[in-house]
């Protein structure tokens, strides 16, 4: 297989810059279009971004011109990091100019007919993208929210064992999920906001979506009850989150420990280059997992579950935690579409247009 051309659309953002750094070296895809705001556009991207990661800008991108927005870009598929109030005219124009989508956006997420994936999860619902009816090839698949992420992951060996009846989920969110400049360090600092807008929301729906199934082309949720409260904190990545859980058949704490740690991703064995040795890591160490010492764990891309125990009001109660932009943005996207790739869903488009030709 040829390389695949990527273009990342809000380049120069938070999750734009993850999608730069993580890209590099992958065996299948090569950045050939960053794309940003009139602020950036005209500029080399070295010039336009304000580079936050710890390594530096990576040299096979520092000196390419930022594009403007539009539909004729020189890729094969977009990567959309792109802020909602943007995204929404943005990337229906992207899939009907016939462009694969993959969005970290929540424009399309609840969307029936749009994918919200995570392949260990629910490969199986991009059988939805032939729903979408752009007339030109293109489709818009999304990945869901950051502190969505580590909780369905959790979520779905528990529900696929024994069944879920009710979820308490309370979040302690890193700082860099607000993007950049984010959280003023006035709020930040030696403090929590207990206020993410729309978090709690997005923590209620998007799991049922997630562990719904696809019959006759149609998504079915599942309907658990999920009450979420959302916290800002002053970590800078990796999302923690307090999970209490009421099973819908009995378990002793050995079943749901084995129901984690023995469970198997569906997409094993498919070589998606960015798939973690181990989607779920489980300590028994009471004090982990943390986000400064566990984040990065499988690359930023394994969830960190610890402190399984009984609860007193539900069944069982513990901790996830995952990296919010690289599992929970970047990294995810990333794998959507390797696993796009991997079934036939994702391949060089045929009017190339390269990067050398002026874009009209
Ligand atoms: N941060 C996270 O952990 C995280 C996790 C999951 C999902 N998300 C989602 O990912 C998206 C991006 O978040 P972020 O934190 O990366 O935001 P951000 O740092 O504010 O970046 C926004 C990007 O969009 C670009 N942009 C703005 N208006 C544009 C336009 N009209 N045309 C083209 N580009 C435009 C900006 O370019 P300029 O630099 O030129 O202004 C910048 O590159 C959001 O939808 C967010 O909800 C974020």
């Amino acid at each position: 297989m040829g390389m695949l051309r990527a273009g990342i659309v809000g380049a120069t953002g938070a999750v734009g810059q993850k999608f730069v750094a993580l890209l590099q070296g992958h065996p299948w895809f090569t950045i050939t279009a960053l794309v940003a705001s009139d602020r950036s556009v005209g500029r080399t991207y070295r010039d336009a971004v304000n580079w936050i990661g710890t390594t530096g800008i990576p040299a096979s991108v520092a000196s390419m011109d930022v594009l403007p927005f539009r539909d004729n870009l020189p890729c094969d598929m977009i990567f959309s990091g792109l802020h909602a109030s943007v995204a929404d005219h943005a990337e229906p124009t992207l899939a009907r100019a016939g462009y694969p989508v993959i969005s970290n956006a929540k424009s399309f997420r609840m969307h029936p007919d749009v994918p919200l994936l995570i392949p260990e999860i629910n490969p199986e619902h991009t059988s939805l993208i032939k729903n979408q009816d752009w007339q030109s090839g293109g489709y818009i698949v999304t990945n869901p929210n950051c502190s969505t992420v580590g909780l369905t992951c959790a979520l779905k060996p528990l529900h696929r064992r024994f069944g879920l009846e009710a979820v308490q989920v309370t979040t302690m969110q890193a700082l860099s999920g607000a993007g950049y400049p984010g959280v003023s360090s006035l709020d930040a600092l030696a403090n929590v906001v207990p206020f993410i807008g729309g978090e709690e929301d997005k923590l209620v729906h998007e799991p049922n979506k997630l562990l719904g199934t696809v019959a006759g082309g149609v998504l079915q949720p599942t309907s658990i009850r999920i009450s979420a409260q959302c916290n800002r904190v002053p970590v800078l990545e990796g999302h923690l989150e307090c999970i209490s859980v009421k099973l819908s058949t009995s378990a002793s704490r050995e079943d749901v420990v084995d129901a984690f740690e023995s469970f198997v991703s569906p997409i094993k064995g498919l070589g998606l280059p960015t798939e973690p040795d181990q989607l779920l890591h489980v300590f028994e160490d009471e004090q982990f997992p943390q986000p400064r010492r566990h984040s990065d764990l499988g690359g930023g891309m394994t969830v960190s579950i610890g402190r399984i125990r009984p609860c007193e009001v539900l069944d069982y109660k513990f901790i996830a935690l995952s990296h919010n932009t690289v599992r929970g943005a970047a990294g995810g996207a990333i794998l959507n579409a390797e696993l796009l790739v991997k079934q036939g869903l994702l391949h060089a488009r045929a009017d190339k247009i390269t990067p050398s030709e002026p874009l009209t």
